[in-house]
């Protein structure tokens, strides 16, 4: 593959371990080659889907005023999502110290990005075919499972690339009207998410504190046994 611009050439760990969510050093005044993400969506094809099916579809969306009605949509689901009991706010009163003062920086992070989705140069709307609305979870998970990992393989190509994305969600509140904007059939197409896409002001990212891994596994027994080695 003939690459449109310099990669970074990051190790595989490296990439896995440093792609964030770019909401604050995202440039929005650089506009994004579109060989740029045509790369990145030919990486990201190559991810697994249940039994092959290779159902998804991808809406990149660059035009200004389809950008901004995303941005008001956007904005106006940002307000329900910070009232509600499973935001990052209301979750940082369930949190220890280090975790609230974390917390606090992807809401401030977050609300920037919210206040300027306007202004980001590429939306990239992953779809699915079908309303998976009221799916049992067999059908469900691998029919979600059949797109995600080649959106996290986007964002992944996206960094190596010096490009910066984030995985967001909220215009799901207003996907009916969001479909309207973008013409994607509603009752024929659920889309998956909103990633925003855009070249990163410097390219050094770091690692992320997470809580620490042997909290939530366990080895053989559901609940109890943590990793013996450890
Ligand atoms: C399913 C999902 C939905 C998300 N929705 C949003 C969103 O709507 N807006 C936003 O700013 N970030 C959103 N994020 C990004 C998370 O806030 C972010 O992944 C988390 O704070 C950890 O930061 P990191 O990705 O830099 O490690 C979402 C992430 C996931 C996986």
């Amino acid at each position: 593959m003939v690459s449109a611009m310099t990669n970074l050439n990051l190790s595989v760990d490296d990439a896995l371990s440093t792609t964030r969510s770019v909401r604050k050093r995202l440039d929005f005044d650089r506009p994004v080659d579109d060989d740029l993400i045509r790369e990145c969506l030919e990486l990201a094809i190559q991810a697994p889907t249940g039994s092959n099916s290779q159902r998804w579809q991808f809406l990149v969306v660059t035009d200004a005023d389809k950008r901004a009605a995303l941005g008001d949509i956007y904005r106006r689901g940002f307000e329900v999502y910070a009232n509600m009991d499973t935001s990052a706010g209301a979750l940082a009163a369930t949190m220890g110290d280090l975790q609230v003062a974390q917390q606090r920086r992807v809401i401030e992070s977050a609300t920037y990005l919210a206040e300027n989705m306007h202004r980001v140069p590429v939306m990239l709307v992953p779809c699915l075919p079908g309303r998976l609305d009221e799916m049992p979870n067999m059908g469900g998970a691998s029919t979600y499972a059949s797109i995600i990992p080649s959106v996290w393989s986007f964002m992944i190509a996206a960094r190596e690339r010096g490009l910066g994305t984030c995985w967001t969600t909220i215009h799901l509140f207003h996907e009916q009207e969001a479909a309207e904007v973008l013409e994607i059939p509603y009752e024929e197409v659920t889309q998956v998410a909103l990633i925003t896409v855009g070249h990163t002001l410097g390219t050094d990212f770091k690692p992320a504190t997470r809580v620490p891994l042997d909290k939530f596994t366990f080895w053989n027994t559901w609940g109890e046994e943590r990793n013996p080695n450890n």
